[in-house]
């Protein structure tokens, strides 16, 4: 895929004046070689649209919930996210697995609710440390890719994001292993090509401990078609910079 997708995740950080900073940074930026993205918490939407309308990035949110609408107190539907123009989602990032103890069917229904108000989720994809350990991330990472894959009937392949982020990589300051990340995007990619022909539309990321000294080398392996980044995105030059390491 020609133009590599870097998407910044802000996580729960952030204010309205810090915000300002980094946006104006952001909004700034002219002639960037990929497709840029920042994904803030719900609160900051507003303020996303308001700073980032008219510039080269967009910007989206870092969950959806799981119900179209009603009595879900707390909760933030897709028709919401669809009013503030979020062009991305995060659907089952790691930290919503384990701290929200997200299941698949939750996620299945996030990312079915984010496509029909036309706003393209990412889907995140990770094994844990002991999972990794016991020689199981192939399994796992299949079976939450298949989760989606299986239970979606008429998906497009364009219309979807795969994000493959280890969970013992993230925040922990050390990024996978070159050769573990192309292997497992390998097996992510082998297992699209088998589900839909059109499948080298599907954009496949790579997150965990991205920083602008790893961009490159990550963002040139095979089927690496951009990266998913946390703590690195809080710095607006690092994160300008990775996104021109593509
Ligand atoms: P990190 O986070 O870049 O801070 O490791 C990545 C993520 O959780 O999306």
């Amino acid at each position: 895929m020609a133009q590599k997708l870097v998407v910044g995740n802000w996580k729960m950080n952030g204010s309205l004046r810090s915000n300002a900073a980094r946006f104006q940074v952001l909004a700034s930026q002219v002639q960037l070689p990929s497709c840029v993205v920042v994904l803030v918490p719900y609160v900051y939407l507003a303020q996303a649209k308001a700073s980032l309308t008219g510039s080269a990035i967009l910007w989206g949110a870092q969950d959806v919930s799981n119900q179209s609408g009603g009595a879900f107190t707390g909760d933030v539907s897709a028709e919401m996210l669809s009013d503030f123009a979020c062009h991305y989602v995060l659907v089952g990032h790691s930290e919503r697995r384990q701290l929200h103890h997200e299941n698949n069917t939750t996620i299945v229904d996030k990312f079915q609710l984010a496509l029909n108000r036309s706003i393209t989720p990412i889907l995140c994809l990770g094994e844990t440390a002991s999972e990794r350990q016991e020689g199981k991330s192939q399994a796992v990472v299949l079976s939450q890719l298949n989760a989606v894959l299986e239970s979606l009937e008429q998906l497009e392949p364009s219309s979807f994001v795969v994000a493959y982020e280890p969970v013992w990589a993230i925040g922990s300051g050390n990024a996978a292993g070159l050769k573990d990340i192309a292997a497992m995007h390998a097996v992510i990619r082998n297992r699209l090509k088998e589900w839909n022909a059109q499948s080298d539309e599907t954009r496949i990321l790579y997150g965990g401990s991205v920083n602008p000294e790893n961009a490159k080398d990550i963002l040139n392996l095979p089927n690496v078609d951009g990266v998913l980044v946390g703590s690195a995105s809080l710095d607006s030059d690092d994160f300008v910079a990775i996104a021109r390491a593509s």
